[in-house]
């Protein structure tokens, strides 16, 4: 009787675990996406677009800035999809949306398609092209890749600044902001803390945070500075940020957001913000959470920084992906097929 019901019990527990085993591989590829999806249709994907991005930036550096960020803000809106890449006749596609007028290096993904579609015509997404070009150009530096990317994606016919500017985060937003917007694209507060990591690399526009320097309270005045920042770095940022007086607005100067080390991925951002050095508030908030902050503290460890931002751009990059039959392999990478 106790044997039967062990027997019963244990065939319970293979079933649940086949069960949910399968419901595990269901998850994984409902996203549609895998690891060299392209190994059989184009073997060579991969390599040409390191080769063609590694090019670029060995002559340009920044770009490995450009490309993280043009993945994010990519992923963000209708999901990775490329959208981000798409020309409008009338300027309201995503690239004409405020937040996305600083990014750059749309004439490299170009060049990359160029050459795909050489060796492959109509099978890359430029959707994955943004994705490889992220890893790749970020990667560089080190001469080996520092994540996996999953490929697969398929390119969206769709691109509007309304929507870039409401799923794009803003650098004055609040932790609590932050965390809804990174939800609403299935990513936790995990992910939240350990991807805002990518602010190791690039700049920042001083209009994006002088009001921390020189306006906090509505004074007006070059004291009135965010008490949250630290006053020695608040200091060097007016210095950097020379202030028209008339007004908040400089545009065009642009600060290192890891002052020292911003060609550099690494987990130095994680140093600056305990030293209370991040550039926006959407940085500095990332403390006045217990659970972000212990999370903070973690990364303080490049071990744990690597591994965690490994995963946690993963996860970004199957945000709301068109797979299978769904969308389209664009023939250019700035406009949907006709
Ligand atoms: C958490 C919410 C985030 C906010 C509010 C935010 C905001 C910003 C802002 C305002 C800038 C400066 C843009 C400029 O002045 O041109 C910036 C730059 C940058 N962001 Fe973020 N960001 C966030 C998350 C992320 C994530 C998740 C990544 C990628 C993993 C990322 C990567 C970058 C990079 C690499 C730059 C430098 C770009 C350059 O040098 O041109 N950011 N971000």
């Amino acid at each position: 009787m106790a044997k039967g019901f062990m027997a019963v019990s244990s065939m319970v527990v293979v079933a649940l675990l086949v069960f949910s085993i399968g419901v595990g591989i269901a998850a994984a590829q409902a996203a549609g996406l895998k690891k060299g999806f392209y190994k059989k249709s184009c073997p060579q994907a991969e390599a040409i677009a390191q080769k063609v991005v590694w090019g670029r930036v060995a002559g340009n550096r920044e770009l490995a800035a450009k490309f993280l960020r043009m993945f994010f803000h990519d992923c963000f809106v209708r999901g990775c999809d490329g959208s981000v890449l798409l020309d409008s006749p009338t300027n309201t596609a995503e690239k004409n949306a405020v937040p996305n007028l600083s990014l750059a290096g749309f004439e490299v993904i170009d060049e990359v398609k160029a050459a795909l579609e050489q060796a492959c015509p109509g099978i890359v997404s430029c959707a994955d092209i943004v994705a490889l070009a992220a890893r790749d150009s970020v990667s560089f530096q080190y001469k080996k890749n520092l994540w996996e990317v999953e490929t697969g994606r398929r390119d969206g016919t769709v691109s509007s600044d309304q929507e870039a500017l409401d799923n794009i985060p803003a650098p004055s937003s609040a932790f609590d902001i932050l965390l809804s917007n990174f939800s609403s694209k299935g990513l936790g507060l995990q992910d939240l803390v350990v991807l805002s990591g990518g602010h190791t690399i690039g700049v920042g526009h001083c209009n994006l945070f002088s009001s921390r320097l020189f306006n906090f309270t509505g004074k007006d005045n070059p004291s009135d500075v965010d008490p949250s920042l630290n006053p020695s770095y608040a200091k060097f940022l007016q210095g950097q940020c020379r202030r028209n007086l008339q007004d908040l607005n400089d545009n065009t100067t642009v600060v290192p957001m890891d002052p020292g080390s911003s060609l550099s991925f690494d987990n130095h951002y994680f140093f600056n913000l305990k030293a209370r050095q991040g550039m926006f508030t959407s940085d500095a908030t990332l403390l006045t959470n217990a659970r972000a902050a212990n999370i903070v503290d973690k990364l303080q460890d490049p071990g744990v920084f690597f591994d965690t931002f490994k995963n946690s751009i993963k996860r970004m990059g199957q945000i709301g992906v068109l797979t299978g039959a769904n969308g389209q392999i664009r023939n250019k990478c700035n406009a949907v097929n006709s």
